[in-house]
Parts: C-alpha cells; structure tokens; sequence
C-alpha cells in the first residue's frame, strides 16, 4: 500500500483539514495558485476532509491571524500551508507558524528534510515547521507543486495518528505500521 492509501486506512476521514497558500503573487492575482489545489488534492487523496482554503499574501500578521481563526474558532484538525518556507526576504511562513504554536513538532520536517535530500540537496533551503495550537496540527509545505507533493508524500502516513494522539481519539501506538 503506498503511503497516502495508508494515511487514509489509519483514519484521516474523522479529520477536517485546510489548506492556506502563502504567496503575494498568486494573493495579488498575478499567478494562479497551482499548490493550494494540488495540497487539497493529497490531503483528500489520503482521506481528509478539506473543509477551507485560501490564498493569502507573505505577510507574518495575516498568516498568524489565519492559522489562529481556523484552529481556534473553526476547530481545523490539520492546518496545510504552502509556500514562505525558503530564503527569499519575504518568506516568512515558518516563523509565522512557530509564534502561533503552543508545542513545536520537529519530527515532522525533519522527516520531510531527509526524505527531500534524496531528491534534491536543495531540500536543506527549506526553512518549514510544524506544531501544534490547541487541537490543530499545522504543518508546513513548500511552494512549488512538485516539492509540495515530495514532502506531504514523506510525512502523510503519520498524520492521523498523531490527530488521534493530540485529539484523544483512538491512538495504538503499538499498533504495527510502516
Ligand atoms: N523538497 C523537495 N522534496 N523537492 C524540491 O524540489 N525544493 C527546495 C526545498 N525543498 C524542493 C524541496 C527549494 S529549491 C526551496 S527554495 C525550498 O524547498 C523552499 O521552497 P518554497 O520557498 O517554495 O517554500
């Protein structure tokens, strides 16, 4: 079975996901948002319910109030982002995320990082986090559809376990897995 058909027999489906696509170019019209329909596709690929998505530009105050909205108020299980993760002056997603975070989840990009630096050593430019607010994972995705995917791809299988850990759902860590 391939990681994302795993994801989804570990039950993704009891979870509502969004995704946010963190780009000025594609909030302002310029571009159009390729990655918010591709991140919306894995995640329903591996069993989530994508209940919102939106586009906004890379501005620190707008992500934060758009991660704290949907974990606070609309109870989002998992929280996606795409874009603002590398060097570029602007790229601010990941320091965004860590400031609405009650508890970092290193383990998540790192396992991104090494799964990507068999791809690409460029995998060590992307800057991206993942935590936990209250009852929501937000997790971080780079920019461009192809390394979006190679990441997701690298952590999907994971994911709901941890939502039913964070959620008191039921979680057998024992339970054998890839
Ligand atoms: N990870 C994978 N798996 N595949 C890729 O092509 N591109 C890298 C990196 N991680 C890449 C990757 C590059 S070139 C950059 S700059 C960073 O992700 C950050 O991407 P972002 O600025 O689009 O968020």
């Amino acid at each position: 079975m391939s990681a994302v058909g795993a994801a989804g027999a570990m039950g993704a489906e009891r979870y509502r996901a969004a995704v946010i696509t963190v780009s000025d170019r594609s909030a302002a019209g310029q571009r159009e948002d390729t990655g918010g329909p591709l991140v919306r596709g894995l995640l329903e690929g591996a069993g989530f319910e994508v209940a919102y998505s939106s586009v906004i530009p890379d501005e620190a105050d707008e992500i934060k109030s758009e991660l704290i909205r949907l974990a606070d108020e609309e109870d989002i299980a998992l929280i996606v982002t795409t874009g603002g993760t590398g060097f570029a002056p602007r790229d601010v997603t990941p320091e965004a995320t860590a400031a609405v975070c009650e508890r970092l989840a290193p383990g998540i990009p790192e396992a991104m990082r090494a799964e990507s630096l068999k791809v690409t050593n460029r995998a060590m430019l992307s800057r991206l986090a993942a935590g936990i607010r209250g009852r929501s994972l937000i997790v971080n995705l780079p920019g461009s559809p192809k390394a979006a995917r190679e990441n997701f791809e690298a952590v999907s299988a994971a994911l709901a376990h941890g939502l039913d850990m964070l959620r008191g759902g039921p979680a057998d860590c024992a339970a054998k897995v890839k």
